[in-house]
C-alpha cells in the first residue's frame, strides 16, 4: 500500500470553474474574487472577508491594518508553522513568544498575561492543526488590557469554538489556501475576514497596492491579491468543506480508538464541549518518533513532522534574538516528539486499519514503551 500524508482534491467541477473563470472574466480581481469573499465571510459569520495572495500577506496586512508599527509586540506561539511570527516581522513589530500548553498544543493563556508590557498591541494565537485554541481567556485578557487578537486560522477552515467559527472570534481572523489545507484554491492564496469594515477597507487596498481608484493610491500597499482562477477554484472547494471536514473528523474518531490502547503513544488533544476540531493534521506524539516515521515509510504510510523545529530555534530567529534550547520546553518538546500520520477525507477506513496496525506492530515487536 502507498498512503500519500495529505491528497489536494481538484476534480472537473473545479477544473470547469477554473476554465470558465479564465475564459470570461478578468485574470485580476474578476467576479469570483469578489463572490469567493461573500460567500467566505457568509459561511464564517462574519461581514467582511477580503482574499489575498497567501495565508503569510493575510496575517501581514491585517496587522498593518491594525496599525501596528515598529516598537509593537506581538504575543504569538513558537509552535507554529514560521510565517506566524514572520508576520509581526514583516510589519517591524517583535514577536513575542509565549509557550503552549501540552493538553492542546496551543498557546498558554495562563502563561500570555506574563508576557503582556507596556508594548504589546496584538495577541495571534494559532488554531494549531485545525483545533481550537482557547479564546475566551485570551479574549478577556486582551480586552482587560485594550489588545487587539488576530487568529492565525491557516490550518482549522471551519472549525467551532463555543458555536462559533474560528477567524470570527477575535478583532481579524487569517486563513490560508495552500494545497494542503482542508481547502485550497489549487495554488497559493489567503483569506482575511472581519466584522470591522474600517480594518476590510484598509486590507483590500493594501492587497492591492494602495488604490483608491485605478489611478489613486492613498496607501502603500502590496500587490497581494487572489488571482481570479483561484477563487473560482475555491467557491467550488468551500462548498465542499463541511464534508469534508466532517470525513476528518469521522477518521480521527478511527484513528483514536484503534491506537488508543498503545502504549508508548499519545493520541491528539481531545474534543470537549463546545470545541469542534477539524484535524486538518491529525498528529500523534511518541518519543520514537523518528523510528516511528522510518518504520511507516518504509510500509508505504507517508508521514509528516509539524514542527520539527519550534519557531524560536530556527536559525534566522537564534541569529536575529539568540534564542536556545530550554526557552520554550513545552515547544521543544513537542517538537521532538510529533508525528504527523495520513489525514484526507478520501483516506479509506482500510487504510486507516493498515496505518494503526503498523504503529501497532512497531511498538509491540520492538518492545517499546513510553
Ligand atoms: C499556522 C499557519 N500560519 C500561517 C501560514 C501561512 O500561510 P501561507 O503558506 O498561505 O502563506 C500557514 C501555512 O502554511 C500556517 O499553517
Amino acid at each position: 500500500m502507498k498512503i500519500p500524508l495529505a491528497k489536494p482534491v481538484f476534480d472537473n467541477e473545479m477544473k470547469d470553474a477554473a476554465l470558465d473563470a479564465l475564459q470570461n472574466e478578468r485574470f485580476v480581481l474578476g467576479e469570483s474574487v469578489f463572490k469567493f469573499e461573500e460567500e467566505f465571510a457568509r459561511y464564517c459569520g462574519v461581514k467582511y472577508a477580503v482574499s489575498t495572495s497567501s495565508g503569510t500577506n493575510a496575517l501581514q496586512l491585517s496587522l498593518l491594518a491594525l496599525g501596528v508599527r515598529g516598537d509593537d509586540h506581538i504575543i504569538t506561539t513558537p509552535f507554529s508553522f514560521i510565517a506566524t511570527a514572520n508576520a509581526a516581522l514583516h510589519v517591524d513589530a517583535l514577536p513575542v513568544f509565549s509557550d503552549v500548553d501540552l493538553n492542546t498544543y496551543n498557546i498558554d493563556p495562563g502563561a500570555i498575561k506574563k508576557k503582556i508590557d507596556k508594548n504589546t498591541r496584538v495577541i495571534i494565537p494559532v488554531h494549531l492543526y485545525g483545533f481550537p485554541a482557547d479564546m475566551n481567556q485570551i479574549l478577556e485578557y486582551s480586552q482587560e488590557k485594550g489588545l487587539f487578537v488576530v487568529e492565525d486560522a491557516c490550518q482549522a477552515h471551519g472549525a467551532e469554538y463555543y458555536g462559533q467559527k474560528v477567524g470570527s472570534i477575535g478583532d481579524v481572523g487569517c486563513f490560508s489556501f495552500y494545497p494542503s489545507k482542508n481547502m485550497t484554491v489549487c495554488g497559493d492564496g489567503g483569506m482575511v475576514v472581519t466584522n470591522n469594515e474600517e480594518i476590510a477597507e484598509k486590507v483590500a487596498k493594501l492587497r492591492d497596492c494602495g488604490r483608491v481608484s485605478h489611478y489613486e493610491h492613498d496607501l502603500i500597499g502590496f500587490t497581494a491579491r487572489l488571482n481570479t482562477v483561484n477563487a473560482a477554484i475555491g467557491r467550488v472547494q468551500l462548498r465542499r468543506l463541511d464534508e469534508w471536514n466532517r470525513k476528518r473528523r469521522e477518521h480521527a474518531e478511527l484513528y483514536n480508538r484503534l491506537l488508543s490502547g498503545i502504549e508508548g503513544v499519545i493520541l491528539p488533544p481531545r474534543e470537549c464541549s463546545g470545541i469542534k476540531p477539524v484535524y486538518h493534521l491529525y498528529v500523534i506524539r511518541t518519543k520514537f518518533r523518528d523510528q516511528l516515521k522510518d518504520w511507516l515509510e518504509k510500509n508505504g504510510i507517508q508521514c509528516g513532522i509539524h514542527y520539527p523545529i519550534p519557531i524560536h530555534l530556527q536559525p534566522v530567529y537564534r541569529r536575529l534574538f539568540g534564542y536556545r534550547r530550554g526557552d520554550f520546553p513545552n515547544s521543544e518538546l513537542l517538537s521532538d516528539t510529533v508525528l504527523s500520520l495520513p489525514m484526507f477525507p478520501d483516506l479509506t477506513r482500510e487504510e486507516i486499519e493498515y496505518i494503526c496496525e503498523k504503529v501497532n506492530e512497531f511498538f509491540i515487536k520492538k518492545d517499546r514503551t513510553v
